[in-house]
């Protein structure tokens, strides 16, 4: 077993916390260091609750070059920091570089633009892999720049992609998304803001969501149409994303099940479950539900997918693509089975 040296960068947000608290327990973890401006100086324990029950150490001042000291570096900056940080970080050339942030999950310049304006640094773009790692496994073998998929595109993708892959898709699929407040970031707002949320629904990001443009490029290259409709909401939940995808086929299924059982079969994150997914199996976990229903004689489908939106979503998807990056097995200190009620 190795004995890695991992950075942390954005240590003390939500997916930080949730890098750390993994990365703590992973088998294969030697050192962990966590960078945090915020916190510089104060321990884990101040920020992440799960290090009052086990040992932590404390946040260090950011610093790329500290950062690149390392056989792995996880970056969980907010959108835009990424791509300003990245460049200095691979001037340490550190072994492996994990991005949680959607700076790098774009290869195309222009679609990134289309999102989020210009990139700082397009030419770093093309040396990303985008690390959908249950549909990715083992080709995700020796890459060294991984770019995580964002959560709600990880539920989105793991229910179209069997669809796409067997040319299925006739025309952009539509997907009605729901989110936990721990999705928007550890910052307060009025909209994640408990008296707000705690009783409420509502929907938002309605002229599309920026995620649908890293599930179109994605989509394009498996044999899909490159194109999504997703609709966003906001639920009282803290953790968790519940995605009901509705899609057209180009010809029959009259069992979709059967061919998310077939397209899913061996990769353990992935669950084909025989009735729509409950959230609380998944939260906690990097575990993906999947259920899929035929309409109109399969002509149509209604595919339900649950994942948490900080494991599989994001902390829990980038250790499983650090696993298959180094050779490790792939559930490497990820085994958790969950923790329902929730
Ligand atoms: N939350 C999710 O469910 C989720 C899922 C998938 C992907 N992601 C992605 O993961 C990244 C981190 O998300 P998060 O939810 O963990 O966000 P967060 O809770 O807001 O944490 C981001 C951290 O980045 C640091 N930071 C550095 N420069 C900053 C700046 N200019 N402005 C604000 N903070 C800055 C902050 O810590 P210091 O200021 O102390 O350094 C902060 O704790 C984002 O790119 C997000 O899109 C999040």
């Amino acid at each position: 077993m190795p004995d890695l040296r991992v950075s942390v960068l954005g240590a003390a947000g939500f997916a930080g916390g949730e890098l750390l608290r993994l990365l703590a327990a992973h088998p294969a973890v030697g050192s962990l260091r966590a960078f945090s401006a915020s916190h510089a100086g104060r321990p884990w324990s101040d920020v992440h609750l799960p290090f009052r029950n086990a040992p932590g150490g404390r946040f260090e001042q950011p610093d790329p070059g500290a950062a690149a000291a390392a056989d792995v570096v996880f970056l969980a900056l907010p959108h835009g920091e990424s791509q300003r940080v990245v460049p200095r970080l691979l001037e340490g050339d550190p072994g492996l570089v994990v991005d949680l942030a959607a700076d790098f999950r774009i290869a195309n310049p222009a679609t990134f633009a289309l999102a989020y304006g210009e990139h700082r640094a397009p030419g770093l773009l093309g040396e990303f892999t985008y690390a959908l790692a249950d549909v990715l496994g083992a080709d995700l073998a020796g890459r060294r720049r991984l770019a995580a998929p964002g959560c709600f595109a990880t539920a989105v993708l793991l229910a179209l992609v069997p669809f796409a892959e067997a040319g299925l898709l006739a025309e952009p699929p539509v997907a009605f998304a729901v989110t936990g407040s721990t999705g928007a970031g550890a910052r307060p707002r009025r909209t994640t803001h408990h008296p707000f949320r705690a009783h409420g629904f509502t929907g938002y990001a309605r002229e599309g969501h920026r995620h649908r443009l890293e599930v179109g490029e994605q989509l394009a290259g498996r044999g899909g149409p490159g194109e999504v409709r997703l609709l966003v909401h906001a639920a009282p939940l803290v953790r968790g994303i519940h995605v009901t995808v509705h899609a057209r086929l180009a010809r029959p299924v009259p069992r979709p099940l059967d061919l998310l059982a077939e397209r899913w079969e061996g990769r353990p994150f992935v669950h084909v479950v025989p009735a729509p997914p409950e959230l609380p199996a998944v939260v906690g976990t990097n575990h993906a539900h999947v259920h899929a229903t035929p309409l109109a004689g399969g002509r149509e489908v209604v595919v339900d997918v649950a994942i948490d939106n900080l494991v599989k979503g994001a902390a829990g998807q980038a250790i499983q693509a650090m696993n298959l990056a180094l050779g490790l097995p792939e559930t490497l200190g990820l085994e958790h089975s969950g923790l329902a009620p929730c």
